[in-house]
């Protein structure tokens, strides 16, 4: 099988870089990791068997591996779906990818299925501050539409915090940077469970939890995590949202509530240091074993 790893930089350092070239030489798998801006996008397509790669066409793999997550542009969703097109098997495709780097995009997939998730708004400038003490108490949670690692996400303690920060927000972007408010889940404070998600299967979670008074249970943002063994309800929210987002491969982040759980976001590129770490799981064996599987039935 030969494999391209689609990222925004060639860091063979970076832990799940490393991890993906170390399993992949155990397993006979041809693997190259390739960045967005050595590719050109023709139309109409030319070769259908090949692609410009740094300007001179190169022989397609048999599946590409997009790992840019909420950082991915407009180029590279573009080149995923042109490899797709040229029948490049994609793990995860432009239209899941895109629909998870929207947040609100996400919520409302999610909403309109009736998944469970925080009470969100999308935030309009000048923001009512009147409004969105009318809609929820507080602490509310701020978070940009787009963004990872817990770095867009912020608790908002009171309405006089609220409209200083919104007035930050309006100065410094202009009111252009779009940014939703949610309900803080405040059972939830500090923890949460990270679902991994392949192939409709939830093939093992961990609970993460925040050192010190951190409300973010991020693991990337220095989060505790162990194992949590999956329940039938965890695994169904989690492999719903994930193939309503439409993704094959999901890290679902899901937040406990009073009666249960809530959704807080489903992730197109999950990190799995931190879920190697807690479960034992081999996560690119087992991605690698699920893209064997799909090739399969795939006639070239
Ligand atoms: N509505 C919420 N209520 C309580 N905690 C939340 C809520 N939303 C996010 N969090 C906390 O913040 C973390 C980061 O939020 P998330 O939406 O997953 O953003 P990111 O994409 O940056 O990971 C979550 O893992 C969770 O610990
Ligand atoms: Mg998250």
């Amino acid at each position: 099988m030969k494999l391209w790893i689609l990222t925004k930089k060639k860091n063979c350092r970076f832990y799940p870089q490393r991890r993906f070239i170390e399993e992949a030489e155990k397993m006979g798998i041809e693997l190259k990791t390739v960045v967005p801006e050595d590719f050109e996008i023709v139309e109409p397509m030319q070769e259908p068997n090949s692609i410009l790669y740094k300007h001179r066409p190169v022989e397609l793999p048999d599946c590409l591996l997009p790992r840019m997550g909420s950082g991915t542009t407009y180029f590279a969703l573009m080149l995923i779906r042109y490899l797709q097109r040229k029948g490049v098997f994609v793990l995860n495709d432009d239209t899941g990818i895109s629909n998870a780097k929207d947040k609100l995009q996400t919520i409302q997939k999610l909403s309109e299925a009736n998944i469970p998730i925080p009470k969100t708004i999308l935030a309009k400038f000048p923001i009512s501050t009147r409004f969105v003490q009318k809609e929820f108490k507080f602490p509310v949670i701020l978070k940009t539409i787009s963004g990872s690692q817990g770095k867009g996400v912020v608790l908002c303690e009171t309405k006089n915090s609220l409209e200083d920060i919104t007035k930050l927000i309006s100065k410094t972007a202009n009111g252009e940077n779009n940014i939703i408010i949610q309900e803080f889940i405040s059972e939830s404070r500090g923890k949460d469970i990270r679902v991994y998600v392949l192939g409709g299967r939830a093939i093992g979670a961990m609970l993460r939890t925040s050192r010190g008074d951190k409300f973010k249970a991020n693991f990337s943002s220095g989060g505790k995590v162990e194992n949590y063994p999956l329940n039938p309800e965890l695994e169904w929210l989690a492999v719903e949202s994930s193939r309503i987002v439409g993704l094959e491969l999901a890290g679902v982040d899901i937040l406990f509530d009073k009666n249960g759980y809530k959704v807080c976001e489903v992730n197109s590129n999950p990190g799995f240091k931190g879920l190697e770490k807690a479960t034992g799981l081999n996560i690119p064996q087992e991605i690698f074993n699920f893209l064997q599987v799909r090739l399969k039935g795939r006639i070239k």
